[in-house]
């Protein structure tokens, strides 16, 4: 996050624009902490893994919108650059979409995509997935050399909400023997056939078998039902343990790769504010970076992109994937495709239903 601002503040001064901070997202701009950043006032950010700003998941209800648009009026604000995940969206979304009724909202607003979970829209990935994904890389390794002298099952649990990015990813490259997505969910009967898979594994000589799931893959086979169930079907033959990657996914200082694409990503979207300033127009837009390009696409029709339910794009290049487990453990079976659900629902039903980001 702090890679990214830093970006805007001091490509926007090269603009020529004035940059404010807000602090702490939409209830800090409609509690007045907002305060002009100056060249100096990000010095060190490009590297550092914090949110200087402060990140917050709220997404302004219809009653709070009046007192923003008085906010926006009141620092003089022309255009919005909005750093953040699937609420920040759905709240720009929100903005956008009652402009007829607040004319403050009537100014450019462009989304980058920040989150570790890389379930936004109109982009491949999202700043801070890289070194989220880097961080949980290094953990499994090293809860993979922790079992070098014994037989053993490790069951650990990756963040990404309802997206299995983080998951499969990590999978790969771990050399994850299974991994349990929410986009493909978990049946009983799937679970029967891994065990025996296991088990045969473990007879034929193996020491070390991964799974990993995906914190929302299944409400009820939990990381701790999993490792029970593995247990129970080990008879002795193998231990099993479980782990959950946890916050360490959120921290870290950003991968180069981040600290590149943040700074692609705000240079795009600070030009078309400074095109849309010109022009006297307020299309608003989220940015992204799209088989090696950085684009952007229309806000107001972002729905178009997403299962809003899931909060994860309808299309996920990463799930092309997916047959990647099963190909290089090729004794334990190729997987399944995903079958992706049909959900309807709108972005104004999503952003009431409010769930964190
Ligand atoms: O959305 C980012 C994320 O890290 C999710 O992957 C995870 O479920 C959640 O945030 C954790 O939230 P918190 O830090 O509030 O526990």
């Amino acid at each position: 996050m702090n890679t990214a601002a830093r970006a805007a503040v001091r490509l926007g001064l090269d603009h020529g624009f004035t940059m404010l901070g807000v602090y702490g997202g939409f209830p800090g701009l409609l509690d007045g902490n907002v305060r002009e950043l100056s060249w100096d006032d990000v010095e060190g950010w490009v590297g550092d893994g914090g949110a200087e700003l402060g990140t917050r998941r709220d997404i302004p209800s219809i009653e709070q919108l009046y007192s923003l648009g008085r906010a926006i009026e009141s620092n003089r604000i022309d255009a919005l650059l909005i750093i953040g995940g699937f609420n920040a969206y759905l709240a720009a979304h929100e903005l956008v979409t009652e402009r007829d009724r607040y004319p403050a909202f009537k100014i450019p607003m462009i989304c980058v995509p920040a989150s570790i979970d890389n379930n936004l829209p109109g982009s491949e990935l999202s700043i801070g997935a890289d070194t989220a994904l880097n961080s949980a890389v290094g953990a499994l390794d090293a809860i993979k050399q922790s079992a070098a002298a014994s037989r053993r099952c490790f069951v650990a649990e990756a963040m990404g909400r309802r997206c299995g990015y983080l998951t499969l990813m990590s999978g790969i490259a771990t050399g994850a023997e299974r991994v349990y997505l929410n986009e493909e969910g978990l049946t009983l009967k799937k679970l029967a056939q891994d065990s025996a898979r296991m088990v045969e594994s473990f007879r034929s000589g193996r020491k070390l078998y991964l799974v990993i799931r995906n914190e929302r893959a299944s409400e009820n086979y939990t990381l701790d039902v999993l490792a029970k169930i593995f247990s129970e079907e080990s008879e002795g033959l193998y231990d099993v343990r479980q782990a959950q990657i946890g916050h360490l996914q959120q921290g870290g200082d950003p991968t180069a790769f981040d600290r590149i694409m943040a700074t692609k990503l705000v240079a795009h979207a600070l030009d078309l504010l400074s095109d849309q300033l010109d022009a006297g127009t307020y299309h608003s837009s989220y940015v992204g970076l799209v088989e090696g390009r950085i684009t952007h696409h229309r806000l107001e029709r972002m729905d178009e992109e997403l299962d809003l339910r899931a909060r994860r794009p309808l299309n996920q290049w990463w799930m092309g994937l997916r047959d990647a487990i099963g190909l290089v453990n090729k004794n334990l079976g190729v997987i399944p495709p995903q079958e992706v659900p049909d959900f309807g629902q709108t972005v104004a039903q999503a952003a009431s239903a409010r769930e964190p980001d």
